[in-house]
């Protein structure tokens, strides 16, 4: 459907009515401006975004959904509120004044105490796929720059907002959102969106769009477990994963930030979202800007699938920091779970040479090689090899690593500090914290404010180090807690809390001039677990920890839940040891594999206690994820059985972008009965082409054929044969030439 409109492209230049109008080929994205009714539009893959200046001057949501001919008629956008209302508009970006009571984008106190901001158009910008419309306030020399940059592959819309006083006094900006999406108005709306808790990320909830207003928010300094900055919102009752309307979004930022859904007296329902306004102060003097995070939507017409097919198309052509080809993840090993904090150079590279002997292409030793880090109390902020357990350096651990055919990286949690450490005993006010009061741990250890240009010069110092004298491939970057007593007391009170912003824009940049420095190094965000997954790190790091909770059964609710909000080509997935730590679940090593052979498969058992038959079981199911990653990483998901909610049987399918290969991965919960596994219909095949099937870890049901149409795989469907508890088996299918 999206070379469709790509061929229309010519049709879009001569839209009647529509002047100015841009066309980016490169992208396959159109902007245009009508000036007879003041409407802007932007077109790209199969979505169409539309708004316009009401007679009043405001900035007007018009259209929001599906592609719309180029000659399809856009309405005028509508006169402000009703005879006793003032704030029904579903405006694009609101300032607080003018008698709003909706949420606003925008909230300013001036010094002279007026808290009344009332934004009205004031010129424009088209170009390419891009439009920039410039707002200023009614009476004062306050303009707010609204950016508008439309992806043509997937219709996705990147929005932000940027704040800039020019007049001749401070002012304070209290509230900064990257502006409002507005949906066509229905009272018939659901909510989708992720929360969770550490061990248990990414549970995908949904709730009805009511009468009232959801908050989807992280106090906490960082993105935070609680609730992923991601939301989707579809028709009530007609959505499925392959059909029905779905209007999604997604924040690009990794400090406190704000997800609001509202429906309002008008059923009209508007979604905004920025940084935190919770303890949110930003001093603005003459002359300076503030921008908003960049806010990302889009539109998918047919189901939960196509929002997550364009939202994973989208990161990693658009957004991670190898788009827009970002190769394939390597397979990695990771010591965490096998030595915890009882590393040593020996035992590093007994651990080495096991991951090498099963096909390992990486080797990442985790937390514990530093300073005096003999478990959480001790070390962090003193980032040089521990001399008792690394008495020449990492340079030969790295060397044999590499002697062993894989690349090496290394753990670091460079934000935090131990109260136990030379740093915090020379540089105590380098934390986050506020004068003469507690200074509250979690895991032993405090932040540093990277806010402090000296602490933001050390962070980067010791890591740019690290990298310039060993040969490091690869840095998982942890986080191990919140923020606590936010203060900032280098600066004076009424600065304070600009710490929201600056500790981000510092912490992007160290990442930012670290890859510009060493374009090599390969970037994983993690922080305990999945408590740093959003846009805005992805546009820096590799890769992300999805939990700390490695049991294969409850990945698979996980999993499922990330899949609806990121790409599973970021999605690391560790096969550890059983009994798991987190639960005690057992379970075989063929159903660990399978779990995590849906997303970027790393190892993290300790390989010591195999079994000769576990490193044989390891080295195929290996040696198969290399065949399959593309498909798996790059290709199109497709969710056959939902493991949510006490399901007893999970299945995914993932299907090479030209269609050829496919791989379903199936996992029973327990056997009950004898009943046997339900009959699985792939997605996604070519219905005339034929496929060979052939079962990975598993057996198919006696009958199967060994091979057939594309239409009979997804028409007729296929079971496997699952036994006992926690049984998991994969299909592979290849079209033949
Ligand atoms: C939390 C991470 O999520 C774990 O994988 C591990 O790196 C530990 N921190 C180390 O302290």
């Amino acid at each position: 459907m999206r070379l469709m409109w790509a061929r229309k492209l010519g049709l879009m230049m001569a839209v009647a009515g529509f002047c100015a109008a841009a066309v980016s080929s490169a992208q396959n994205a159109t902007s245009a401006y009508d000036a007879a009714k003041h409407v802007f539009r932007l077109d790209g893959g199969d979505v169409t975004y539309a708004f316009g200046v009401n007679r009043e001057g405001q900035l007007q949501t018009v259209y929001w959904g599906a592609r719309l001919r180029a000659d399809d008629p856009l309405n005028q956008p509508a006169p402000m509120g009703r005879p006793f209302e003032l704030t029904d508009t579903p405006q694009e970006f609101a300032g607080w004044g003018g008698g709003l009571t909706t949420e606003p984008s925008l909230k300013i106190t001036f010094p002279d105490g007026n808290r009344d901001l009332v934004l009205h158009y004031l010129s424009h910008q088209v170009r390419g796929n891009e439009i920039e419309v410039t707002l200023k306030d009614i009476e004062r020399e306050i303009y707010v720059t609204l950016h508008y940059k439309m992806d043509g592959q997937t219709g996705i819309l990147k929005r932000s907002a940027e704040v800039t006083n020019k007049t001749h006094s401070p002012l304070v900006v209290e509230e900064m959102q990257a502006g409002s999406w507005n949906l066509p108005r229905s009272s018939k709306y659901s909510l989708h969106y992720l929360s969770g808790r550490w061990g248990g990320e990414d549970q995908l909830q949904t709730r009805s769009v009511s009468a009232a207003e959801t908050v989807l928010e992280s106090r906490r300094g960082f993105t935070g477990h609680e609730f992923a900055p991601w939301f989707a919102i579809s028709e009530n009752g007609a959505v499925t994963e392959t059909a029905g309307k779905i209007w999604f979004g997604a924040l690009a930022w990794s400090g406190s930030w704000r997800i609001t859904v509202q429906q309002d007296e008008l059923q009209q329902v508007r979604v905004t979202g920025g940084f935190n306004p919770f303890d949110f102060a930003y001093p603005l003097e003459p002359g300076q800007s503030l921008r908003s995070p960049e806010f990302y939507g889009g539109f998918a017409a047919h189901g939960y699938e196509e929002m997550s097919h364009l939202e994973s198309e989208f990161q990693r052509a658009q957004v991670l920091p190898q788009a827009p080809h970002p190769r394939l993840r390597p397979v990695l090993y990771n010591s965490w779970e096998a030595t915890e904090f009882r590393v040593s150079e020996e035992g590093q590279e007994q651990l080495a040479e096991k991951a090498a002997s099963i096909g390992v292409e990486r080797f990442v030793m985790d937390d514990g090689w530093f300073s005096t880090r003999k478990d959480d109390h001790a070390g962090l902020g003193d980032w040089y090899p521990d001399p008792d357990k690394f008495p020449h350096g990492l340079k030969p651990l790295i060397a044999r690593v590499h002697a062993l055919g894989m690349d090496f990286g290394l753990w670091v949690e460079p934000e935090m500090v131990n109260e136990n450490s030379d740093l915090y005993r020379k540089h105590p006010d380098w934390i986050i914290h506020f004068d003469g009061r507690p200074r509250t741990q979690a895991r032993s250890q405090f932040v540093l404010n990277l806010a402090i240009p000296e602490v933001r010069a050390y962070v980067f110092g010791v890591l740019d180090k690290l990298l310039s004298e060993n040969q490091i491939a690869f840095l998982k970057w942890d986080a191990n807690r919140n923020w606590s007593e936010p203060g900032w007391p280098q600066m004076a009170a009424d600065r304070q809390k600009m710490i929201y912003v600056r500790y981000i824009e510092n912490y992007y940049s160290i990442l930012r001039e670290l890859r510009a420095k060493h374009p090599h190094i390969e970037i994983e965000s993690c922080s305990g677990g999945g408590g740093r997954v959003d846009l805005g790190v992805m546009r820096y790091t590799d890769e992300v920890w999805t939990s700390d909770n490695t049991d294969p059964f409850d990945r698979l609710s996980i999993q499922n839940g990330f899949s609806y909000a990121y790409t599973p080509q970021v999605m690391m997935a560790w096969v550890t040891d059983s009994p798991n730590w987190y639960n005690h679940r057992m379970t075989s090593l063929t159903y660990r594999f399978l779990s995590a052979m849906q997303g970027s498969l790393g190892i993290g058992a300790d390989l010591n206690k195999w079994t000769p038959q576990d490193f044989a079981t390891a080295k195929q199911m290996i040696a198969e994820y290399k065949a399959m990653r593309d498909v798996v990483q790059h290709g199109t998901l497709h969710r056959l059985a939902s493991p949510q909610d006490g399901s007893n049987f999970a299945a995914t399918e993932s299907v090479s972008p030209d269609e050829r290969k496919a791989v379903v991965f199936a996992f029973l919960h327990s056997e009950q009965m004898q009943y046997p596994a339900p009959v699985v219909h792939p997605r996604g095949m070519r219905e005339d082409a034929v496929y060979t099937v052939r079962a990975l870890g598993g057996n198919l049901e006696a009958g199967t054929p060994p091979k057939a149409s594309g239409a009979y795989w997804m028409n007729h469907g296929f079971s496997f044969r699952l036994e006992g508890d926690y049984a998991a088996a994969a299909a592979i299918f290849e079209a033949q030439p």
